[in-house]
């Protein structure tokens, strides 16, 4: 959620910051902006709307700039607007601000400021951080940058110009990422990695309430007290390829095609030297008697996915989501092992979840994309998943990884607690054909079924058991990226009072994959059919009914994993049908990916 993006060195700020600027685009665009020292003043551009519009603006602006910071924005405080676009100058305009995060306690920092006769220009939380910047009696900039943080509560990545210091960049992080990259050219500052592939040749993430002071020359790292720090370097290993759309249309294409490779990347890792369950302690798995899984959105969904995987291994699981754990009674439970997912690593519920975990004693493992991410730091086991570099807002072949890692945890937990060797990844030969049927599967039929939906009001996801579970995923593909109005239930539920919503301009899509609850659904059907739906039904068996307006058929698999191939023609139906409707999926209205704020 927002990003943030500086530079200083031989290079043109200007064009440095907004290629970053796009980069980053996928963290929010509802509004951008950049400011430079331009003969030794700051000078402002800033735009509502997506990043084109401000590359556009500054066309002919900027010409010779070497130091500057610029901001994507997701709004939370303030609507998107000129106004409330970042970056914020003081009001004696001597300080320039850029803000990811959110200052909870902006509300009295900015009474205050106002008591003192400062004159606001947005509606935002950041705004107050330039204009406490600005009334700072601290001598030097490095004291009133920590001055500065010893008054914000909440969560910031910050990257601050000082007039008077041109070609120095300062920044701060607390609970909000904050990346330096180093080049022969200069240095960046980034909220992620992404947008420093083929710019830097080696990174530092920045630590928890971490200091850093950039110049042409180097970079200074200081802690809370503002004693020195060494800083680590990071080799950068990201290509161009990897983040880059390549020949596809959208990111969101690119990534439903590499969810075979998704799911192959991630049981090569498990088969690995650096095998990660392998580093899990073998009496606590064996000695666990209660798995909660945590997570937000998709990443919630795999878990719920596991959830049955886990249960026929006579595996307790509790899926909750990271929003409610966060606030929820704690109760103690005997051996319990907490097991986050997130993709990005940076979810702020989820972090705030696995502290709250770690808070009471219990054992953390965390199943992340990104390895250098926040949340891997926190935990006390990591397990990778190997999807590779995920820029499209929807999540599509990170859930297949997730829920893969999954399989491979449950089984090694059940094969620790059963005493049966278990070195390698049971799985594997049955995950290799899944990835083999889903690389040669054909979507025929989805550009059918996305012009149905179209031509109906409102569409139901239904299943039962794990394919609920595929059932809520599919449905949150569809909403999120073709704003249409989607649900998900239980078959069995439908009666209990959704039934009332069918009608003839409803579409209901069936994911039937479990041999043993078929004809439970088949009756859901009917009872559907007799209300004048359309019924969709996904599944692997072969079936002769009228009651089925479109079948969905898919390859077959051992049952216990067909998830992973169920949800594939679901991502490309929500990608088909947000482009039919004219829609950009990459950029979905009012979301960003990695929800850095709470
Ligand atoms: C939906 C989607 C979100 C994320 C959620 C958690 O397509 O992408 O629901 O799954 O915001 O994000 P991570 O996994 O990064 O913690």
């Amino acid at each position: 959620m927002c990003g943030i993006i500086g530079y200083v060195g031989k290079l043109s700020a200007k064009n440095e910051i907004l290629a970053g600027l796009k980069m980053l685009e996928y963290r929010g665009y509802d509004s951008a902006g950049i400011c430079c020292f331009e003969k030794g003043e700051l000078k402002l551009i800033k735009k509502k709307g997506k990043v084109d519009t401000l590359i556009e603006v500054c066309k002919d602006k900027l010409k010779d700039v070497h130091c500057g910071i610029g901001h994507t924005r997701w709004a939370t405080h303030g609507d998107p607007s000129d106004k409330n676009a970042h970056p914020f100058l003081s009001e004696n305009n001597n300080v320039c601000i850029v803000h990811n995060g959110i200052i909870e306690n902006f509300e009295t920092l900015k009474g205050n400021l106002q008591k003192q006769g400062v004159r606001f220009r947005s509606e935002t939380d950041s705004e107050v951080i330039a204009q406490l910047l600005q009334k700072s009696k601290c001598e030097s900039e490095l004291k009133k940058v920590q001055e500065l943080s010893n008054m914000l509560v909440g969560s910031y990545a910050i990257a601050i110009l000082f007039k008077g210091l041109e070609n120095q960049i300062f920044a701060i992080r607390k609970n909000s990422p904050l990346i330096v990259g180093k080049s022969k050219d200069g240095y960046y500052l980034s909220s992620d990695v992404n947008a420093l592939v083929d710019k830097t040749t080696e990174y530092h993430i920045m630590e928890e309430d971490e200091i850093v002071w950039i110049d042409n020359e180097d970079c200074y790292a200081f802690n809370k007290n503002l004693q020195a720090k060494e800083i680590t370097y990071l080799p950068m290993n990201l290509s161009k390829q990897d983040i880059s759309r390549g020949t596809f249309e959208h990111y969101m294409l690119k990534e439903i095609m590499q969810v075979p490779m998704a799911i192959k990347m991630t049981i090569n890792e498990c088969e690995s030297i650096i095998n990660p369950y392998n580093k899990l302690p073998k009496d606590l798995i064996r000695d666990v008697k209660h798995l909660t899984i945590i997570g937000c959105g998709t990443a919630f969904n795999a878990g719920m996915t596991a959830e049955h995987y886990a249960r026929e291994r006579d595996i307790i699981v509790e899926c909750v989501y990271a929003s409610e754990y966060r606030y929820r009674k704690f109760l103690s439970q005997e051996n319990e092992l907490c097991i986050f997912i997130s993709q990005s690593g940076e979810t702020a519920d989820t972090i705030e979840a696995l502290k709250i975990a770690k808070e009471h004693q219990i054992p953390t493992i965390v199943i992340t994309n990104v390895s250098t991410s926040t949340i891997n730091k926190l935990a006390d086991y990591v397990i990778p998943t190997k999807a590779g570099p995920e820029i499209a807002v929807a999540s599509t072949k990170a859930y297949n990884a997730q829920i893969t890692a999954l399989y491979n945890l449950m089984d090694y937990i059940y094969c620790v607690k059963n005493k049966i060797n278990c070195r390698t990844c049971i799985l594997k030969d049955k995950l290799y054909d899944v990835v083999n049927k889903l690389e040669n599967y054909n979507f025929d039929k989805i550009d059918e079924l996305s012009q149905l939906i179209l031509e109906n009001e409102r569409v139901f996801f239904i299943g039962r058991g794990v394919d609920y579970a595929t059932s809520q995923e599919a449905s949150l593909k569809l909403k999120e990226i073709s704003n249409i109005h989607s649900e998900s239930l239980y078959a069995g539920e439908l009666k209990h009072g959704t039934l009332a919503l069918i009608d003839e301009n409803t579409v209901v899509i069936v994911i039937a994959t479990q041999k043993h609850l078929f004809d439970k659904t088949m009756n859901s059907i009917y009872e559907i059919k007799a209300r004048g739906a359309k019924v969709v039904l996904v599944t692997q068996f072969d079936v002769q009914t009228d009651a089925i307006d479109m079948l969905i058929s898919i390859p077959t698999t051992d049952q216990a994993i067909m998830a992973e191939i169920s949800i594939y023609p679901m991502q490309m139906l929500a990608y088909k049908t947000a482009v039919l409707k004219g829609l950009d999926p990459d950029k979905p209205r009012n979301l960003a990916k990695s929800v850095t704020v709470e």
